[in-house]
């Protein structure tokens, strides 16, 4: 079975972080999240992944220079724009030549879902396309999906304004697509499949869904993107979990570190006290500094405290400085 993999995206409700690293890049667990992301394909029986790539696309290519990952073969499709993602799909799925069922996965979703799950459920309902479903709070920040009996979706709405339509069940982010749909998506331009291809399947009454309580989280804003990563270390996953402190990270015997994640690569100084928090390769945080709840890829000076902050590589906070819910740097002032 191949897949395609959906990485071309701005980032930008993660930004500073990607400033300087495309989304699924970056660390979950120590490892980029793409890589996760295909072990867990890997495990339910995805044998090629065609990442279909737009933004920033060369440190997919220099992270895996032999075109492997977690043992399956990886094809690079860079699109010569961003073509939305139908379009991206589209543009994915030529490239590689894909003229079976296959899957699609965003590539910020990060799911303990097993995919052959989703795909013996498609064939058995002779859908053209087939969406996993999770259950949300406040769906309204997600493709929302009403469902009749036997798992046909009746409505398909992307981000509806709150309390618009009458279910919490939203797309998940992983589809197992008949080639046909293919056929339904203009070349050469940008296409959502969101908000243009799925409502044309459920008008032809050909969209099914299926609901899993598998564990679920969509990284693209920092405070998820730090739960995915403390979820690493707390066990909560069923097929991935992580050492908090990596091996390679340099923590002085006197920091507290407590319920975080230190990579290789990062220093962490003398009394320094970290809790909550997600600590990248880059990082360096001088001794005596507190961070609290925050994700770090740059620097922090001697005594500074953060709460609830995000530095980006760029990032430089001043000796002695105290921040709370700060982006550093302000992405809106970097160029
Ligand atoms: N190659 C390529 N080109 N990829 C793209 C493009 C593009 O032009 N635009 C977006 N993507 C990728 C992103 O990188 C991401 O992996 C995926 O497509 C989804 O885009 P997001 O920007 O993360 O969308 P979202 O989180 O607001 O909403 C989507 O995901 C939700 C679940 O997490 C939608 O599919 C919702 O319906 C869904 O509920
Ligand atoms: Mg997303």
């Amino acid at each position: 079975m191949r897949a395609v993999v959906l990485v071309g995206g701005f980032g930008t409700r993660l930004r500073p972080l990607t400033l300087t690293t495309p989304k699924p890049m970056l660390p979950v667990g120590h490892r980029p999240m793409v890589e996760n992301l295909v072990r867990t394909l890997a495990a339910s029986g995805v044998t090629e992944v065609v990442l279909g790539l737009g933004f920033k696309p060369e440190p997919f290519i220099q992270a895996f220079p032999s075109g492997e990952c977690a043992g399956v073969r990886l094809h690079y499709a860079v699109e010569p724009e961003p073509l939305d993602t139908a379009g991206a799909i589209k543009f994915a799925a030529e490239h590689a030549g894909i003229d079976d069922t296959f899957v699609v996965v965003n590539g910020d979703v990060l799911t303990d879902l097993d995919v052959s799950t989703l795909i013996a459920f498609h064939r058995s309902s002779g859908a053209e396309a087939t969406i996993h479903l999770t259950p949300v709070e406040d769906p309204s920040a997600y493709g929302v999906v009403v469902l009749a009996d036997g798992g046909r979706v009746e409505r398909f709405v992307e981000k509806p304004a709150p309390g618009a339509v009458a279910s919490n069940s939203i797309n998940a982010g992983t589809y197992v697509l008949e080639p046909s749909v293919l056929g339904r998506i203009a070349s050469g331009r940008k296409v959502s499949i969101e908000r243009e291809t799925f409502p044309g399947v459920v008008v032809d009454g050909r969209l099914f869904a299926l609901s899993t309580d598998d564990y679920w989280i969509d990284t693209g804003r920092p405070e998820p993107y730090r739960r995915a990563n403390l979820d690493m270390i707390d066990g909560v996953r069923r097929t991935l979990r992580a050492d908090a402190i990596e091996d390679g990270a340099r923590v002085d015997g006197s920091a507290r570190v407590t319920h975080s994640l230190v990579s290789r690569g990062a220093v962490v100084g003398s009394a320094a006290v970290i809790e909550d928090s997600v600590i990248l390769g880059s990082a360096v945080i001088e001794a005596g500094a507190v961070v609290k709840d925050s994700i770090v890829m740059g620097h922090l000076g001697r005594s500074s405290v953060i709460s609830h902050t995000v530095v980006g590589a760029q990032g430089r906070v001043k000796d002695g400085a105290v921040l709370s819910h700060a982006l550093v740097p302000d992405p809106n002032a970097v160029k």
